[in-house]
């Protein structure tokens, strides 16, 4: 069975050369012999050579943000609320007890830290639950207490939600990990909030299923943590969002209260869907402790090329072309800018896979039944493209570790300008023939304001531009060589507005956590920010899930 490899962040492998597309494609029947005989296979592997080498977490987000003000209404965790938690939890690894031990700190700070270095918080007590029934009493107790929480899964999250800004407790998700049922007819998986996506994944493989989320954080990021952003990432061009895929969720109010929906149909047209609010709410009315989620069918063969193209105009008539072309088998159509790819191969130190260097480069992947049926797709496609001009350049996967290696460009980018220092990430959604204009708008902007340069005395590295083109979504980063106020006022809300204006969201995927609570509006009317504050009021009416942000 031919099947697909990928690496869930980056391998940093050095690259072996795939096969190289002439531009003018005097080599057709090569290429659709290398097509044909490309052997791809699921995997995936752990995240993050590099995270070791991120840039160091300095400042508390309560020392960058200080109009951020500790609320009041929240009690402080002291030693009885600890002993309660401790004979609700039992093992001394449920509760990371901050409090009444001092030398706690070190294993704390990775529950205070997020992956981005960017927001730290203060939190003294980290909580790791085992079932349903102990979320429910640590929510009840807290409540009743007013001592305010925040969900933790795997803490992949890049708005600043899954870490405290004061001391909130930490609850984390990772003990609920178990994979609970699944059923090989219908594909139709039930799992515990905390299971890690691509340990879930490698499960659906042995059954020839995948799960219909894929991210370049998938070596620690939790299903639950996937719900509660409702994240996007590289496969939804296929498979659609979370709330299409979500049947099911048990979650737990603030209350207690648990709200069991774990729904395991399809069509269910009985009342409100309430399972809805869970899936986005970054944890702010309610702690998802289970979900079922319809799998689909593993594709058997799975090809990969990347591109190089001389305009943002030449990657949307790309886009146009692998969708008339590929319809169906089209499973990924990721934008890359030249900027972005410098970078990575300045970083991984790897070899460019096409020979020269281009302003822009697209990934295209296809998923489908049948690899030589999908090859000769792929290969009519690129013919076209590069005959009318389209494409420049390209290279194809012929085996597992060249589509691995062709991916590692593109989801290699976040570790490697993490890797960096430090990064303003903006992710939004525009309509696509304007989408690139925020990159060299910005740029332009941060230039100006002389910011931007090749030595220390200049904050800014690059501006560079990446994303899942395939769903008009951007990945704007500015890379800096540390965090810097200055950058931050320059950007914001220079690029909310400039979203504002051509109708686009703030946030595509990644969600608002603290980063973009206060630009809700930008993207939202009065109206339904108005409902959203209705609905927080109602589910948690003392506010202690997730404060300071979301809404
Ligand atoms: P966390 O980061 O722990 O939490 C995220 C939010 O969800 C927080 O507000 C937290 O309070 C809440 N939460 C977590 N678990 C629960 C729960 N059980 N119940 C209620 N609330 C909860 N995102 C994308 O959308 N697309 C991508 O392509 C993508 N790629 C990424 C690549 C890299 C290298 C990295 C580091 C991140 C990427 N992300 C992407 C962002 C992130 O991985 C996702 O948002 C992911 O879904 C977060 O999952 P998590 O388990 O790490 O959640
Ligand atoms: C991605 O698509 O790589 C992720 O959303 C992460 C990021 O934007 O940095
Ligand atoms: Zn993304």
């Amino acid at each position: 069975m031919a099947c697909r490899h990928r690496s869930s962040t980056t391998t940093l492998a050095r690259l072996a050369k795939p096969a190289r597309l002439s531009p003018r494609l005097t080599t057709q029947p090569q290429v659709q012999s290398q097509v044909a005989s490309a052997v791809r296979c699921f995997s995936s592997s752990r995240p993050s050579q590099l995270k070791e080498t991120r840039c160091q977490q300095g400042k508390f987000t309560s020392e960058t943000y200080p109009e951020l003000k500790r609320d009041p209404r929240y009690g402080q965790v002291t030693k009885e609320h600890v002993d309660y938690f401790k004979g609700l939890l039992g093992t001394e690894s449920a509760v990371i007890d901050g409090v009444t031990n001092e030398n706690a700190t070190d294993d704390i700070e990775p529950f205070n830290s997020d992956w981005m270095r960017k927001y730290r918080g203060h939190c003294k007590l980290v909580l790791k639950p085992s079932s349903t029934e102990e979320v429910s009493k640590i929510l009840k107790y807290c409540n009743d207490n007013k001592l305010a929480v925040v969900p933790q899964g795997g803490n992949t999250g890049l708005v600043g939600g899954s870490v405290p800004v004061f001391d909130e407790i930490v609850l984390n998700m990772g003990r609920m990990n178990n994979i609970i049922e699944f059923d090989e007819v219908s594909g139709i998986l039930t799992v515990e909030a905390g299971a890690i996506l691509e340990v879930v994944d490698q499960f659906l493989a042995s059954k020839g299923y995948i799960f219909p989320l894929d991210l370049g954080a998938k070596g620690s990021c939790h299903i639950g943590g996937n719900l509660s952003t409702n994240a996007g990432g590289l496969r939804l061009l296929r498979y659609g969002s979370l709330h299409g895929t979500t049947l099911g969720i048990e979650a737990v109010l603030p209350d207690g209260t648990v709200v069991d929906d774990l729904c395991k149909l399809r069509k269910n047209n009985t009342g409100y869907d309430i399972k809805q609010l869970f899936i986005g709410s970054e944890g702010t009315i309610g702690v998802i402790t289970k979900a079922v989620i319809q799998c689909p069918q593993r594709p058997k063969a799975q090809n990969v090329a990347l591109f190089g193209l001389e305009s943002y105009e030449a990657a949307q008539q790309a886009f146009r072309e692998a969708k008339g072309h590929l319809s169906e088998i089209l499973s990924a159509f990721e934008l890359m800018d030249g900027s972005s790819q410098a970078l990575v191969r300045q970083v991984t130190k790897k070899n460019s896979p096409l020979e020269g260097e281009y302003p822009f480069y697209c990934l295209i992947e296809t998923s489908g039944s049948n690899s030589d049926h999908d090859g000769e797709k792929l290969q009519t496609f690129l013919e076209d493209v590069m005959e009318k001009g389209i494409v420049v350049d390209g290279t194809l996967a012929q085996d597992e570790t060249q589509v691995k290696a062709l991916w590692s460009f593109r989801e290699g980018i976040p570790e490697v300008l993490s890797h960096l220092g430090g990064v303003y990430k903006y992710d939004v959604s525009i309509p696509l023939p304007e989408m690139y204009q925020l990159v060299e708008d910005t740029k332009a902007r941060v230039e100006e304001a002389g910011l931007l340069g090749d030595t220390d005395e200049h904050p800014v590295r690059a501006v560079v531009g990446y994303g899942h083109m395939g769903d008009a979504n951007l990945h704007l980063n500015v890379s800096t060589r540390r965090y810097d106020e200055r950058v931050e006022k320059v950007l914001e809300p220079f690029v909310y507005e400039w979203i504002s204006k051509r109708q686009g969201s703030i946030s595509a995927e990644h969600g608002l956590g603290l980063a973009k609570k206060k630009y809700i509006g930008y993207s939202r009317t009065p109206t339904m920010v108005g409902l959203m504050k209705q609905l927080k009021d109602l589910y948690d009416p003392n506010a202690i899930l997730n404060p300071y942000k979301y809404i």
